[in-house]
């Protein structure tokens, strides 16, 4: 299993750029099923989440090709519409698969994905979209087996914004008989896109970028093709790098607007940028101190989730105290007793980090529990005096393509070895 030896205090300088979003291309995949073609999708991460994602639809009977970042994937030789639990436990996003599957082919059986390492994370939302289309839908032996000869247009109004759930609805409307409207959908760059590609693919979806989603139905989609938008995750967590470490970064390929809320926390921390059409520089050289900030996370355009435990991180170093509350998931803090390992002063108050800054940073042993909480740990390691080491980095193969590599080019000393501890 690889760990990360990180050498801390050096100051990340130069330029990189943001990959293809995960979350996007995770909804993009599965969506193909919907067409019985060949879809091409360019500026796709080499990720885990991704190959376990191609897995999956391999295992359905799809055919792919994967190279130079660029995937092919031929849905005409779909065969079986069954998710097993073995696949769907690795990875939440499998669900993906439940509404395309019902609405191209009238039967799925997909495991229930079951919780995750914060906390339970229902999918209730998800079912009661496809039952409101018109689905059977029965669980058995912690399998959802959803039904339908033909999905019928509907209203859907989701009590709380959720992407998985508007992405499932989404996928699955498109196919349906007559009108569906979808109301408090997700408003998230990666759901935006995912209604681009349907639309590109023939489905007929009004009110993208908004929270009201209008979907025409249609009776059949076609192969289409798409470039993923950057990972603005990926992009937030590398800005963050250069902050912690006082450094200066040029990050291109990215979307600005789609960091709009974490671009504001850090001006507010006193951290300067420049904002062009596709780069963001983000320089804290000769800044005198980065300043608390708290923040709330929210769906889209709000704080992102994601980027919570790296926020707590780059806090431990601000001059004074800050507060990080998730309103998302009330249990995302596992990565709180590893930075306090590191040195960090942060409590946490049901779903608030309490974060006492600044604090000096030393390397210690620690481990990732999760994605964003692996992110976290390594963003400390690179602020920490002497060698940091992060267990269990598959965590964060998950979702950073090839993250050693882009911070070793801005300068960093991270080594991935392979260790026997777990
Ligand atoms: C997606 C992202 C994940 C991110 C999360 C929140 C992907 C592949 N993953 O996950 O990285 O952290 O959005 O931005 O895009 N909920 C229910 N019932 C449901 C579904 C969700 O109660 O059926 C709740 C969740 O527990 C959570 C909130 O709704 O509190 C939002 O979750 P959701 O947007 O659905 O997250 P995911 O789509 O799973």
């Amino acid at each position: 299993m690889d760990k990360f030896i990180i050498t801390g205090g050096i100051q990340l300088k130069g330029e990189t750029y943001a990959s293809g979003a995960k979350n996007s291309v995770l909804a993009l995949l599965p969506a193909c099923i919907l067409n019985s073609s060949k879809s091409i999708i360019s500026n796709v991460s080499k990720v885990s989440d991704v190959y376990t994602m191609l897995k999956l639809l391999e295992h359905l009977g799809c055919s792919f090709n994967f190279q130079n970042n660029i995937v092919e994937i031929d849905t005409s030789s779909i065969n079986n519409q069954f998710a097993p639990y073995e696949l769907v436990k690795k990875m939440r996003a499998s669900i993906y698969v439940l509404g395309p599957l019902v609405a191209r082919f009238g039967y799925a059986k997909v495991s229930l994905p079951g919780g995750c390492a914060w906390g339970p994370r229902p999918v209730n939302l998800h079912l009661e979209a496809m039952t409101k289309l018109g689905a059977e839908i029965e669980i058995e032996e912690g399998y959802i087996i959803a039904k339908a000869k033909k999905l019928i247009g509907t209203k859907i109004n989701f009590d709380i914004s959720s992407v998985g759930a508007t992405g499932n609805a989404l996928m699955a409307a498109v196919l349906a008989k007559g009108t569906t409207i979808i109301t408090n959908a997700a408003l998230e760059p990666e759901i935006q896109q995912l209604a681009e590609f349907l639309n590109l693919m023939g489905a007929k979806i009004d009110g993208i970028g908004t929270t009201t989603l209008t979907i025409e139905g249609v009776d059949a989609l076609n192969s289409a093709e798409i470039s993923v938008i950057p990972d603005r995750i990926e992009s937030a967590t590398l800005l963050t790098a250069a902050a912690i470490t006082r450094g200066k970064i040029s990050l291109k390929n990215v979307i600005p607007n789609h960091l709009n809320a974490c671009l504001t926390k850090f001006e507010d921390a006193g951290l300067k940028l420049t904002i062009e059409k596709n780069k963001i520089i983000l320089d804290a050289e000769n800044i005198d101190e980065i300043k608390p900030v708290n923040v709330t996370t929210a769906p889209y355009p709000g704080f992102p989730t994601d980027m919570q435990a790296q926020w707590i991180s780059l806090m431990c170093l601000a001059n004074g105290t800050s507060t990080v509350t998730d309103s998302i998931y009330f249990d995302r803090f596992k990565h709180v007793p590893e930075l306090n390992r590191l040195g960090a002063n942060i409590e946490v108050k049901e779903n608030s980090a309490i974060v006492k800054g600044p604090t000096k940073l030393k390397g210690a042993k620690v481990m990732s529990t999760d994605l964003r909480a692996s992110a976290s740990l390594v963003l400390a390691g690179l602020a920490a005096s002497g060698k940091t080491e992060v267990l269990r980095v598959y965590h964060l193969d998950r979702g950073y393509e090839s993250i050693e590599k882009k911070l070793e080019s801005l300068g960093a000393k991270i080594e991935r070895v392979d260790s026997p501890e777990y």
